[in-house]
């Protein structure tokens, strides 16, 4: 008697711990075959954490190792869609059902948000779509938003030599979110930002219905590139324009220490680095290193010039001596083989390693990003680097600006951060250790790094990049004031685009179904309160 009963009680528990998953599961499925998506193909897209494959695809796409944990909040179920009626049932079916849709294309969100939440959610995994269809005629492309960047440019290279995409250099970052938050790589000073190029867009909305840019308008097509993926509906590909690459670039890397003049070369960097030739882009990774047993920061600037080096030696000799860049640092090759030579490959490397899905190790990562609009003194970048030292782990990047950013208007696109800004930082820390403890003491450094910086910054506000997603970016402001939902985030990220964004999303998706962590809030929540 006894007996049974218990059984009966761990009976009941278990089932209803399964019930939540399986209601979900089984809800979505009904809800499925009466969009009329034939039951077959519901059961080859909808994985329930029952299926064998529901953890390799969830971790397929994951590259930060801080969501790949066991706390790590999972999916009640993964929808994996191979044609636009699957995406736009589920829209309808998410809607009906009021569960939270997480959208996710390459999964580099640094947050995690595209395949993370706190509470329950189901995943729209994209990878499936993943078509490059390049027209050489007009020298554009349909890029789906599964696609990788490194995967577009095999395409183009196929086709071309001397056509090239201005987007990321990390080749398996994915379309969908890179494009639909703005997108950089190492020709923004020649062509600004990858939604510079984007021409025209598919898209899901609220309503399931598969729009283009006549049908969608210029108001939702201005929001999708650059006012970030998940607040509008499902980017299903974009149309690109192909830019112009010279058969021959030349890249270098350089690496000076403290005791090579390392702060005299990064201060004339700041100085002239956003007024070079605009084929000239110059990146500087500052590290906190070890070396002779002695801490100190080394700056390696890595660079991409679209010309040979005897274009390239007369500017920086002129502008930029302290880099002291001879014939010997220069490598000239293809725009191809300078792709991967930014992305890390060695120069033996085939191009076609840009079509392998196949992650590479991944650490556990945090990231934050800022402006810098007026050169930081020598003194204040040899306090830097005395604070990078004793701080321990963190990076930074400067990432020049300038050229063509500086002739779009701030309003041309979400994306605010264009003209008087010299270069952008990104601040990084990677770590290999197990734990919360861990996590807590990279993530208090990478804090204690931005914090020291505040005199250097944009200020009022203090600007960020939105694909450098942050989620200490939030509704307070440095705990100092709370906001309404979406105040800070979105006015560091779109400055007064922030506003036009809200409209949009008013508009377009006035239930709020397309939402996450930082996503444009409708309406209500548009009150800005000004900073005492
Ligand atoms: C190693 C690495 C290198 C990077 N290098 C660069 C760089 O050089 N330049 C640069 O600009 N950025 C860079 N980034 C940042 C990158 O651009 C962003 O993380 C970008 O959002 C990633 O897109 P994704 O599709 O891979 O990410 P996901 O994590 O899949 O998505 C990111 C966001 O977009 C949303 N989203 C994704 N797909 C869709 C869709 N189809 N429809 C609607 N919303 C969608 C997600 O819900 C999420 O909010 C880098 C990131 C990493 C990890
Ligand atoms: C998952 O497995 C449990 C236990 O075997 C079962 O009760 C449940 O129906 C299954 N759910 C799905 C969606 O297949
Ligand atoms: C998940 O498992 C169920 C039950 O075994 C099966 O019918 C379904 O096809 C599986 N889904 C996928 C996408 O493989
Ligand atoms: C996630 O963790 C699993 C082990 O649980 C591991 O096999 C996989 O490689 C990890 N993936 C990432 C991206 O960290
Ligand atoms: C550093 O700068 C000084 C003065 O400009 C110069 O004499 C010296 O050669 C430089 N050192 C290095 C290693 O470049
Ligand atoms: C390191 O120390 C050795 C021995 O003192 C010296 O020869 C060498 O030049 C030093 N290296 C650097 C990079 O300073
Ligand atoms: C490749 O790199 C090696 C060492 O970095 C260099 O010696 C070699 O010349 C390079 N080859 C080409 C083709 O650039």
């Amino acid at each position: 008697m006894k007996k049974s009963l218990i059984i009966l009680f761990l009976f009941i528990y278990f089932h209803n711990s399964f019930a939540t998953v399986d209601s979900v599961h089984d809800s979505f499925f009904q809800c499925f075959v009466e969009s009329k998506i034939p039951t077959d193909q519901i059961s080859s897209i909808l994985y329930s954490p029952n299926n064998t494959s529901f953890t390799n695809i969830l971790q397929s796409y994951i590259r930060n190792r801080r969501f790949n944990v066991s706390t790590t909040p999972k999916p009640t179920i993964i929808l994996t869609p191979t044609a636009e009626s699957h995406v736009s049932a589920a829209a309808l079916c998410a809607k009906k059902l009021g569960v939270q849709i997480k959208i996710r294309s390459g999964g580099h969100d640094y947050e995690g948000i595209s395949y993370v939440s706190e509470t329950p959610f189901i995943i729209l995994d994209m990878f499936n779509f993943r078509s490059i269809n390049i027209n050489m005629e007009d020298e554009t492309a349909w890029v789906q938003s599964g696609a990788y960047l490194g995967e577009l440019y095999y395409r183009i290279w196929e086709k071309s030599n001397v056509h090239g995409f201005p987007a990321g250099v990390c080749p398996t970052v994915g379309v969908g979110g890179h494009i639909s938050g703005a997108g950089y790589g190492n020709m923004l000073r020649k062509y600004g930002l990858t939604v510079d190029h984007v021409i025209d867009a598919q898209i899901v909305d609220a309503n399931g219905r598969v729009l283009d840019r006549a049908s969608m308008g210029e108001d939702l097509f201005w929001a999708i590139r650059g006012g970030g993926g998940g607040s509008f509906g499902v980017i299903l590909a974009y149309k690109i324009k192909l830019v112009a690459v010279p058969p021959v670039v030349t890249v270098f890397r350089l690496e000076k220490y403290a005791n090579q003049n390392a702060t005299d070369a990064v201060f004339q960097y700041q100085n002239v680095v956003d007024t070079l030739d605009n084929d000239l882009f110059i990146r500087v990774l500052l590290q906190p290193i070890t070396r002779n047993r002695t801490r100190s920061v080394r700056a390696t600037f890595i660079g991409l010039f679209l010309g040979d080096s005897s274009r390239l030696l007369p500017i920086t000799n002129a502008r930029f001596p302290l880099l002291g860049l001879k014939k010997a640092d220069c490598q000239e090759m293809s725009w191809i083989k300078s792709v991967l030579f930014w992305g890390n490959f060695d120069n033996t490397t085939s191009p076609t390693v840009l079509l392998s899905r196949t992650p590479d190790s991944v650490n556990f990562l945090k990231r934050k990003s800022d402006y810098v609009k007026t050169p930081i003194s020598k003194s204040g970048l040899e306090s830097l680097f005395r604070e990078m030292v004793e701080i321990g782990k963190v990076g930074l990047v400067f990432n020049s600006y300038g050229g063509r950013m500086s002739e779009i208007p701030e309003s041309e696109t979400p994306f605010p951060h264009r003209a008087g800004n010299i270069f952008k930082i990104q601040y990084s820390v990677n770590w290999n250790e197990e734990g919360e403890a861990a996590d807590k003491d990279y993530i208090n450094q990478i804090r204690k790094l931005y914090s020291f910086m505040e005199p250097f910054v944009s200020k009022n506000p203090r600007e960020a990049y939105l694909n450098y997603r942050d989620l200490d970016i939030g509704t307070t402001d440095n705990g100092k004031n709370s906001y309404p939902q979406g105040q800070i985030y979105g006015v560091k990220y779109f400055k007064s685009n922030f506003d036009r964004l809200v409209k949009v999303k008013t508009a377009v998706d006035p239930g709020n179904l397309f939402r996450n962590e930082q996503s444009i809030p409708t309406l209500p929540f548009r009150g800005r309160k000004t900073r005492k």
